[in-house]
């Protein structure tokens, strides 16, 4: 099997590139250098020319903050970047695994989130990846919409701000009235790799939303906590409320998304993040 993924250079690409190939699953992992997802005319060239049984869109505009400024890029990489690979996959009936997020939700939700509520986005970043959401729907035939919440592993994540922040401060303060499902990078690949393979099954008939992250639920004072325990040198954590903590783009209060479509349909079962984080810091 031939897969071509996108935004090969961030969390979820680089995971895919290191976990497919012992499954013995051809990668073509193209960074942003390589294709760029707003260049409709370069994605649709691509995708013809090299032909894969499956296309992995792991690319994305993730800086949720900046993106309160830099609107047309967000939109641009999420919704317009999503829509012309969804074009060119649609054009060679090509399944598209596209990622998505748990803050197209406004958190409002007093339980774990399905694949069927609302959507209702509070920030620039949140819009642009539901629009991206709604305009694969709209033009794919085969699609996989996978939405992912917290991920870590990777170069840039909560994880490895609290490592970089502990070794200039004695005291944190963490935001403890957000809940969310820490999702490790590796899990999410593990994840798509496997719908890719079941996608290609003859019959395969589930197309649509599904949602994957980490259990148990946990808020970003309560990950810190964890992180920490596994780590020789501990700051003092001091849990905070949303509003102490001011950044320009909001953040959904519930972030909690149930996965038992994913496991029904799929066998894929919830990841324990603890788990995964033992694994990445060694402990
Ligand atoms: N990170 C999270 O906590 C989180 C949570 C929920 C859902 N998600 C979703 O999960 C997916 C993967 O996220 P991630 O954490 O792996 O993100 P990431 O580490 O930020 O990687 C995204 C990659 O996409 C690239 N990219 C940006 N614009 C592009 C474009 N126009 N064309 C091609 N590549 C482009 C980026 O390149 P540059 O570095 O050069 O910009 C980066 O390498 C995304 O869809 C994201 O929305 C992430």
């Amino acid at each position: 099997m031939k897969i071509l993924v996108t935004g090969a250079g961030g969390q979820v690409g680089q995971a895919l590139q290191k976990l497919a190939p012992p499954h013995g699953i051809d990668i073509v992992a193209l960074d942003r250098q390589a294709l760029d997802i707003t260049d409709k005319s370069a994605v649709r060239e691509r995708v013809r020319d090299l032909s894969p049984d499956v296309v992995i869109n792991a690319a994305a505009y993730t800086a949720v903050d900046k993106a309160e400024e830099e609107i047309d890029a967000a939109f641009a990489a999420n919704a317009e970047g999503a829509e012309n690979l969804a074009l060119a996959c649609a054009a060679g009936d090509i399944p598209l695994l596209h990622i998505s997020t748990d803050f197209v939700f406004d958190g409002k939700k007093a339980g774990a989130y399905l694949e069927e509520d609302a959507v209702a986005p509070l920030s620039v970043y949140g819009k642009s990846k539901a629009e991206g959401e709604a305009r694969v729907a709209s033009v794919s035939h085969k699609y996989i919409i996978l939405r992912t919440a917290w991920v870590f592993g990777g170069a840039q994540n909560f994880v490895n701000t609290m490592l970089r922040l502990a070794k200039s401060h004695k005291e944190l303060n963490i935001v403890d009235d957000q809940t969310g499902g820490p999702t490790a990078a590796d899990d999410i690949a593990a994840s798509l790799l496997k719908i890719a393979k079941d996608v290609q099954e003859t019959g395969f008939q589930s197309w649509g939303t599904f949602h994957y992250c980490g259990a148990p639920a946990i808020t970003w004072y309560g990950f810190a906590k964890a992180i920490f325990a596994r780590c020789p040198e501990v700051p003092k954590l001091n849990p905070i409320p949303t509003e102490d903590y001011p950044v320009p783009a909001e953040r959904p209060k519930n972030s909690v998304l149930d996965c038992s479509k994913i496991s029904r349909v799929f066998g894929i079962d919830q990841p324990d993040w603890q788990k995964a984080l033992s694994g990445l810091l060694g402990q």
